[in-house]
């Protein structure tokens, strides 16, 4: 049994797609399990830098194979772009499989999306239709891969598409769509998606049943959890390691480890309370220097201390076996960095994460500083190699966490990563 997660342990951005990226030169299939386009993983090889949204970092090694499991929503056109753009940087896709039951983000997911955006809800989501894709998916009013192959489809999906379009032009006041054009383009897609599509939960249940290395890869953070995050504020899926088993098809006795990326600092991308961000120029020095921009929309990302209540959060709800700390290098400059260690909420230490918003935002954080190690990371190959102020800060994680480090990155790539214990 040999199934490892690897989970977002904030509120996502935390360099899950390097850390996958690296575990998976050892691992035999790699399983997005949740999300969608809305995802963006960066992976740098050398000169070269891939940018993933719907695959699996792992399609970067040839002989891996890369599943994206049924709980993912798949934009099929999106898709399409992105196997077109690895094949032309020289990525042989052919080993990708896509689960059967993996619902389709309709291009009417999208601009409600957009539109509930300028109206009542105002998230600050990506706009990739992930929301209303996965709403349509618990109305049960969804199409999965498998449904769009089904000879009755194009009955199913006009009745759908007259009642979007209803909604669309009577609430939105918006066009609609063509009911033949948007037929067209889905069955085109699936026209060569279809040789990918199979039932991958019993794929990825045979790898473990044969001892195969597997890696299911969330996107997103603990703290985006549609139940456990900053509800409103968070994504509509599960990224936390329970998502895994659902959305991979798998039994929770099959997880072997869970391990819990944390960015060294901490970013935030959309609204919603942040205790440890930082307005000012250290927050600015933190975003130039870790280029903290959104792989999806480009937006800036908002940039705080560490915060050690999110993570021991992060802990408890994903049952964290290991830590991977990335990003260590954009701290290189600082004399001091501070980590939050608990919250004062109106004159009372508060040191589990709150769920009321209210209580999180005005909830002050209690700083704990230590030094900066004030010098270069990125030829550090061994833990030794580490200056040993890096190598405290890194145990400070462990201790407020209580959780072992096994990885570090300190550059984005793949070869900047340091490995303290071995996941597979
Ligand atoms: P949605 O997932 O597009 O519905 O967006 C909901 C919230 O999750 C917004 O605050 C987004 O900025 C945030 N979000 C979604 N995906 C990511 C991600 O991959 N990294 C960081 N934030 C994300």
């Amino acid at each position: 049994m040999s199934a490892v997660v690897v989970v977002g342990s904030q509120w996502g951005d935390e360099g899950k797609g390097k850390v996958t990226d690296f575990l998976a030169r050892k691992a035999d299939l790699i399983v997005r399990y949740q999300g969608g386009s809305n995802a963006g993983h960066t992976v740098v090889d050398g000169d070269k830098k891939f940018m993933l949204h719907l695959i699996p970092s792992g399609i970067l090694y040839p002989d891996k194979v890369c599943v994206i499991g049924n709980g993912v929503v798949l934009d099929l056109e999106l898709l399409l772009e992105e196997i077109d753009r690895l094949e032309k940087q020289g990525v042989d896709t052919s080993n990708l499989r896509i689960s059967s039951r993996a619902h389709i983000l309709m291009p009417y997911h999208k601009r409600l999306d957009e539109l509930q955006e300028l109206g009542c809800r105002q998230l600050g989501t990506t706009k990739r239709g992930i929301g209303p894709a996965y709403a349509d998916k618990i109305e049960r009013v969804g199409f999965r891969m498998i449904d769009a192959l089904d000879p009755d489809f194009p009955n199913r999906f006009q009745a759908v598409v007259r009642e979007k379009n209803r909604v669309l032009q009577t609430v939105y006041g918006d066009p609609g769509y063509d009911y033949e054009e948007l037929l067209n383009r889905v069955q085109g897609c699936m026209d060569r998606l279809r040789k990918y599509v199979v039932d991958t939960s019993i794929l990825v249940n045979n790898a473990i049943n044969e001892g195969k290395r597997v890696l299911l890869e969330g996107a997103q953070g603990t703290l985006l959890d549609i139940d456990h995050g900053t509800y409103p504020y968070v994504t509509s899926s599960h990224p936390t390691a329970g998502g895994a088993c659902v959305g991979a098809g798998v039994g929770p006795t099959r997880i072997a480890r869970v391990l819990g990326v944390v960015k060294a600092y901490t970013t935030r991308v959309g609204e919603g309370p942040f205790p440890t961000e930082l307005t000012n120029e250290v927050g600015d020095y933190i975003r130039a220097r870790g280029a903290e921009f959104g792989t999806t929309t480009g937006r800036p990302r908002r940039c705080g201390w560490l915060d050690a209540v999110i993570l021991r959060y992060a802990t408890r709800l994903n049952g964290l076996t290991d830590l991977a700390v990335t990003k260590l290098d954009v701290l290189d400059d600082f004399d001091r960095i501070k980590i939050c260690v608990a919250y004062k909420h109106k004159g009372k230490i508060i040191e589990e994460f709150p769920e009321s918003l209210r209580v999180l935002k005005d909830c002050e954080p209690v700083y704990v500083e230590v030094e900066g190690w004030k010098s270069g990371l990125d030829g550090c190959k061994t833990y030794e190699d580490l200056p040993l102020k890096a190598q405290r800060y890194v145990e400070k994680i462990s201790e407020l966490t209580g959780v072992p480090v096994s990885l570090v990155a300190v550059g984005p790539k793949r070869q900047q990563t340091v490995v303290l214990k071995e996941i597979f």
